[in-house]
């Protein structure tokens, strides 16, 4: 079979009402699709593509090069994928990676539960909603229950207009810990298994009478680097120069909270107070730049996990002393005052992927989210698939740590 330079790849088409990526010369959020050459061939791509890759190191960085540059990749047709394939791909793709796999489950993905990995497959865990089938890789008569739902919003839809096609962005992120291990650079999902029915309508529900329509099961993204370049020239002398400091453990600190209902920050308090959070380990804790440059084509994406941050430190140059913020209600208001701007419909891309499809994205440029659907549209399974990164993220100037 052929390496990557053979296969053709494919724009995403926008639709006219559409604005992700039209903002940026660079392209950052067309979404190529790489097809099979010889459609006929009874071999799957993946096959192909693993094959050819423990061969052709050049295969995996046009990859790499490939994700970095157009941020979300969907390849086709990689039905039946091996688990520990999707792990060696994600190794692969961050070669100097030292995660073997032995990280805790419950502080990769900054979500509140414990995931289950596929044993001998490393990070890579099933995600999904209801029966899962008797036996999915190797996992028996597994049915999940907690990882689709809206307990997390501060009012869910009733149960009535959720059944009937009213639904929420659950919660927007980039996949991280935040505190010890990197960001992974990609995350890859393989879709197992899709539900289906009618388009669903996602409400933002904060007073601002936007929706949009999306079919069941996909997941949606925004582009930090447009959000970025959104901003004007005295915003961007400030995000550049400026950072944040997570929390220590900081999906624990945020266990009580409620997020608005747009899926994007927190509503009120209840976070925890240092004594109930208990220990922590000082040098775990993070600092990250509030900007992240892209590390091949210079990009800059504004990339910040606000409901995890505890302090702000901002400043417009890197003669100036920063201005430390710490109360919660001022993180969050900086934050989301600069976010909400792409977080509107045009904006958004719901990344079409069908079953057998494996989606790789940038997560050092763009958030995503999943978004829940009446159990009546039948299982969802996902194979997602991410690594501690070798590097994390480089800001435009040194940042004060
Ligand atoms: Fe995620």
């Amino acid at each position: 079979m052929g390496s990557l330079t053979s296969w053709s790849t494919n724009a995403l088409k926008r639709k006219p009402k559409d604005k992700w990526n039209v903002s940026n010369v660079l392209d950052p959020f067309v979404l190529v699709i790489l097809m099979e050459d010889a459609k006929d061939s009874l071999e799957p791509l993946w096959q192909a593509l693993i094959s050819t890759i423990f061969r052709a190191t050049d295969d995996v960085n046009s990859l790499r090069e490939a994700v970095w540059r157009h941020k979300v990749i969907i390849v086709k047709g990689q039905h039946n994928l091996d688990p520990k394939n999707q792990w060696d791909l994600i190794r692969r793709l961050d070669p100097e990676t030292k995660d073997e796999g032995k990280s805790l489950n419950d502080h990769r993905n900054g979500l509140l539960f414990r995931a289950r990995c596929f044993p001998g497959a490393g990070n890579v865990r099933l995600f999904g909603k209801g029966f899962q089938g008797e036996d999915h890789y190797g996992m028996k008569n597994r049915t999940i229950t907690r990882w689709l739902n809206h307990d997390w919003h501060v009012s869910p839809p009733p149960k009535e207009a959720f059944e009937s096609g009213i639904t929420r962005f659950q919660r927007w992120h980039f996949d991280a810990p935040l505190y010890g291990d990197e960001p992974t650079w990609f995350t890859c999902l393989w879709i197992a298994k899709q539900p289906s029915g009618p388009d669903l309508t996602v409400e933002w529900a904060d007073g601002s009478g936007l929706t949009m329509e999306t079919p069941p099961g996909l997941t949606a993204f925004f582009s930090s680097v447009q959000l970025y370049d959104m901003l004007s020239q005295d915003e961007k002398e400030l995000v550049d120069h400026s950072w944040v400091e997570y929390a220590p453990h900081p999906f624990k600190w945020i266990h009580g909270c409620k997020s608005r209902n747009t899926g994007l920050g927190i509503a009120g308090g209840g976070h925890l107070t240092e004594e109930e959070l208990g220990e922590y380990d000082p040098a775990a804790v993070k600092k990250y730049p509030m900007v992240w440059v892209n590390p091949r084509t210079g990009d800059k994406a504004f990339q910040v996990h606000g409901i995890c941050v505890r302090r702000l430190y901002l400043r417009s140059s890197t003669n100036e002393q920063p201005r430390v913020v710490e109360d919660i209600t001022e993180i969050h208001d900086f934050i989301l005052g600069i976010q909400h701007r792409i977080l509107k419909p045009e904006y958004i891309l719901l990344a079409p992927a069908e079953e057998g499809d494996m989606v790789i994205w940038d997560n050092y440029s763009l958030f995503h989210t999943a978004i829940d659907y009446p159990e009546k549209y039948g299982p969802r399974s996902m194979h997602k698939a991410d690594t501690g990164g070798s590097i994390g993220p480089k800001g435009p100037v040194p940042i004060g740590i």
